[in-house]
């Protein structure tokens, strides 16, 4: 286990994102099935987003499907233990235009339409999606305070922060000890780690890091091994994939990490959840560490770098 704010979950979340790709249109009932053999397997938290959807015109699609795997779930898991994570901010219009928003009254739009798509009076933790060039990080932050002060979401976190920006919210909203920050969702992986100073910021504050496409998203996962040689051979040596032993050194790096892989069938939630299991010796630990990153993000024209307002 490991802790949110105030909410202790499984120190391995589910990333719900994979469920709404176009590929997975049609696929409802293996996307149900995989939420399901998560919940059985006790992962208490789900990763989801408004923007996760197959097209423009579907957003809300992925927080429906959380929504429908949790009212039709029937297994031993106790759903009051579960934290299902949302975001706002980034909006997505006809013709597949992406864009940001974070002005209060879109946003606050934006997040009556999630507490509509999951079915729930509050949300529990409100992640704000991604910095928007148009305003101050300040008035950004000020918004969710906002959402939070009207009662429409309990626990905020940021997501594509970096450093300077977790300052700001910091001076804004204080710390988890403050009922601030609670958590902060970045891109970390073998493949980018670049936001390292924000994590160290966090671990010092007790402040949960949740590393988005920890395995370098669904086009990478599958080969990471063969992209990474370092986390094959030391899958080789323990006996485990390669993913496994990435998603090991993630919960070895710091204790207020919190890895979401993202996952559209049920047996890729078993090796998710295996990975728990692995334990990596510190000469391991050390050659991952040292493994070199590339350059780019996943989304290299997508980075929260402007210059802070
Ligand atoms: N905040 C943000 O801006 C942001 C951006 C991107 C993503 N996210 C969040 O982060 C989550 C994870 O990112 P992601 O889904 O893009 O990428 P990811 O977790 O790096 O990769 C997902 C893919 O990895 C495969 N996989 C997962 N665990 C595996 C294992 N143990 N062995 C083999 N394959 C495995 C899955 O395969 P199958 O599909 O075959 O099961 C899935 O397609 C998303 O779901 C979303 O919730 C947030």
């Amino acid at each position: 286990m490991r802790r949110i704010g105030d909410r202790d979950v499984s120190c391995i979340g589910l990333g719900c994102m994979p469920m709404s790709a176009e590929r997975m249109v049609g696929e409802r009932d293996r996307a149900i099935a995989t939420i399901h053999r998560a919940l059985d397997l006790g992962i208490t938290l789900l990763d989801t987003a408004n923007v996760y959807a197959p097209s423009w015109d579907a957003v809300g699609h992925n927080e429906r499907l959380v929504a429908e795997a949790l009212r039709t779930y029937t297994g031993p898991a106790a759903l009051a233990d579960v934290l299902v994570t949302t975001k706002g901010g980034i909006t997505r219009g006809a013709g597949e235009t992406w864009g940001r928003d974070s002005r209060p009254v879109p946003l606050r739009a934006a997040c009556e339409a999630s507490l509509v798509a999951l079915g729930v009076d509050c949300i529990e933790l409100y992640q704000h999606h991604r910095h928007d060039p148009a305003l101050s990080y300040a008035d950004q932050v000020r918004a969710m305070r906002d959402l939070r002060e009207a009662g429409l979401i309990r626990m905020i976190g940021l997501s594509n922060a970096n450093l300077d920006e977790l300052g700001v919210a910091l001076d804004e909203l204080g710390g988890p000890d403050d009922g601030g920050v609670v958590s902060v969702q970045n891109e970390y992986s073998p493949r980018y780690r670049a936001d390292a100073d924000v994590l160290d910021r966090c671990t010092e504050l007790g402040i949960a890091y949740l590393p988005w496409s920890p395995l370098g998203g669904a086009e990478q996962a599958h080969d990471i091994g063969s992209r990474y040689a370092d986390f094959a051979e030391v899958g080789v040596e323990a006996g485990v994939s390669p993913q496994e032993v990435v998603l090991a050194w993630l919960l070895a790096t710091s204790a207020v990490i919190i890895p979401i892989p993202g996952a559209s069938r049920p047996q890729t939630v078993d090796s998710i959840v295996h990975a728990v299991e692995v334990r990596l010796d510190a000469a391991q630990f050390g050659r991952l560490a040292a493994t070199a990153p590339e350059a780019t993000s996943m989304y290299p024209d997508d980075l929260p770098r402007s210059p802070l307002r």
